[in-house]
């Protein structure tokens, strides 16, 4: 940690540069504006510590250039007794704290380190969101009842600090709701910190979560904030918690319970106030039956309960949508597409979107490229991404009228799983999940069966 004071009188700068010292942090002065302003140039400094009257450029001006230069760090300023209104003056210019000469040298040391602190922690979360908060403040579409009904949920749980449970097909849209939820709540103004549990790697998942001490363990070199810490004030979305280990479904519960976490390696407990968001696309309560989820857990997330339908339960919710994405590419790839014919429209209407929201997006983004007319047309539109219910359940007829005609099981199971491999072009992934499967199973049974493909 590094301090810049500026001030003219030596005696002070002298002794506000001892009372750092003998707290471990380091120092430079400046005796006036000019060479604050260059060594701020020089040197990159955690906190500056500034008089309010200087001869030449005063105190209020050098923190007016500071901000117009676009440094962000904290700024205490200093000021004598009388000058308080001009104290306040400074703050709205972008001050963080003020102290009053003369002044308790442990009081001032103490206020520093808060203000570094926190200006550390706002850093850290505003790099952790800086890809999704700048263009993509997205707004919860749909005029459908199930949607509504959500919407209204929505409004009506901001004033609260409820725990609440997303869940939903994947790409039903958890995490803009999730996000929609931060949004219209108290903790708007606080951080909105997002934690997917399935794309964390198990053993890194507790520290991620707690954050740890210095030493905590070899490689600890520093020390590491955790989730819960960076979300404080602010919303902590534990997304896919469905993947969460039951060794550390038991820790998350603790902290719930107690609104306090240690920091792995830690003693003190600290107090922690973020509201908590989950989200699974996978079904919890079967989870729990299968003894897969802690029962307490869920209830503890279950307080209020959000589920999204599928988008192909919601049909009228596809024209809007479509609309919103279009017009969202056409910013993002300078394109001008203006719509969609009616053709084109009813097309995606009556598709089943296994994919849902997200498999629209990437159709529609594929449209936008290819297209060359003003309005989409259906031969824009790639839906073989998805087989559509009423053929799904026409293979299933003819599966069973095969097993009456004295096919052997094994006969069955071939030909299920060529037709499958046929109808979505030769991909795998795909197949084996339409047929329930892992792909590895697929695989297996077509090595098995020296299905030749
Ligand atoms: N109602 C909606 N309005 C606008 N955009 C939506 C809506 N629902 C989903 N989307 C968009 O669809 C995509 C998928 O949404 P999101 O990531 O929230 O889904 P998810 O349910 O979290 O999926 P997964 O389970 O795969 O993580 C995102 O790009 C999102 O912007
Ligand atoms: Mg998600």
């Amino acid at each position: 940690m590094k301090i810049l004071i500026v001030d003219d009188e030596t005696n002070i700068r002298e002794l506000m540069h001892r009372y750092l010292h003998l707290d471990g942090i380091d120092s430079d002065c400046a005796e006036n504006g000019l060479s604050a302003q260059r060594m701020l140039k020089d040197e990159l400094y955690d906190a500056c510590l500034i008089d309010l009257k200087m001869p030449g450029m005063d105190g209020n001006s050098l923190i007016e250039w500071i901000r117009s230069e676009g440094f962000r760090m904290p700024i205490i300023m200093v000021s004598a007794h009388g000058e308080i209104s001009d104290a306040v003056s400074a703050l709205k210019q972008g001050a963080q704290d003020y102290i009053v000469k003369p002044f308790d040298p442990e009081e001032l040391v103490i206020r520093l380190k808060k203000l570094v602190e926190a200006q550390n922690l706002r850093n850290l979360v505003e790099n952790e969101t800086r890809n999704t908060t700048v263009d993509d403040k997205q707004i919860f579409v749909g005029e459908s009842p199930s949607i509504r009904k959500i919407k209204d949920l929505v409004a009506r749980i901001a004033e609260t600090n409820s725990t609440v449970l997303i869940t939903g097909e994947s790409g039903t849209g958890k995490e803009v709701v999730a996000r929609d939820i931060h949004n219209s709540s108290l903790v708007k103004g606080g951080p909105f910190v997002a934690i997917n549990i399935g794309g964390v790697p198990e053993n890194l998942l507790e520290s991620e979560l707690f954050g740890y001490e210095k030493g905590a363990f070899t490689g600890a070199a520093n020390r590491k904030t955790g989730m819960f810490e960076l979300a404080s004030g602010g919303t902590l979305f534990l997304d896919e918690i469905g993947d969460m280990p039951l060794s550390l479904q038991v820790k998350i519960l603790r902290v719930l319970q107690d609104k306090r976490i240690t920091r792995l390696g830690g003693t003190d407990p600290m107090p922690i106030n973020a509201r908590i968001i989950a989200a699974t696309n996978k079904d919890v309560e079967q989870m729990v039956r299968e003894g897969k989820f802690r029962e307490d857990l869920f209830y503890r997330l279950n307080v209020v309960r959000i589920s999204i339908p599928p988008l192909r339960e919601r049909r009228e919710d596809i024209p809007l949508l479509a609309a919103g994405i279009l017009r969202r590419f056409n910013r993002q790839m300078g394109h001008r597409v203006e719509g969609f014919t009616s053709e084109a429209l009813s097309m995606l209407t009556s598709h089943d979107f296994f994919g849902n929201v997200r498999e629209l997006e990437n159709i529609l983004e594929r449209a936008v490229i290819f297209s060359d007319t003003p309005e989409i047309q259906v031969e824009d539109l790639d839906l073989r991404g998805s087989v559509s219910m009423r053929t799904h359940d026409k293979e299933k007829e003819e599966t069973k009228i095969d097993l009456s005609d004295g096919k052997s099981l094994k006969d069955v199971e071939i030909d299920t799983i060529i037709r499958a491999l046929h109808r979505w072009e030769g991909n795998r992934t795909r197949a084996a999940q339409e047929l329930g499967i892992s792909r590895r199973t697929l695989i297996n049974k077509i090595a098995e069966n020296n299905l030749n493909l």
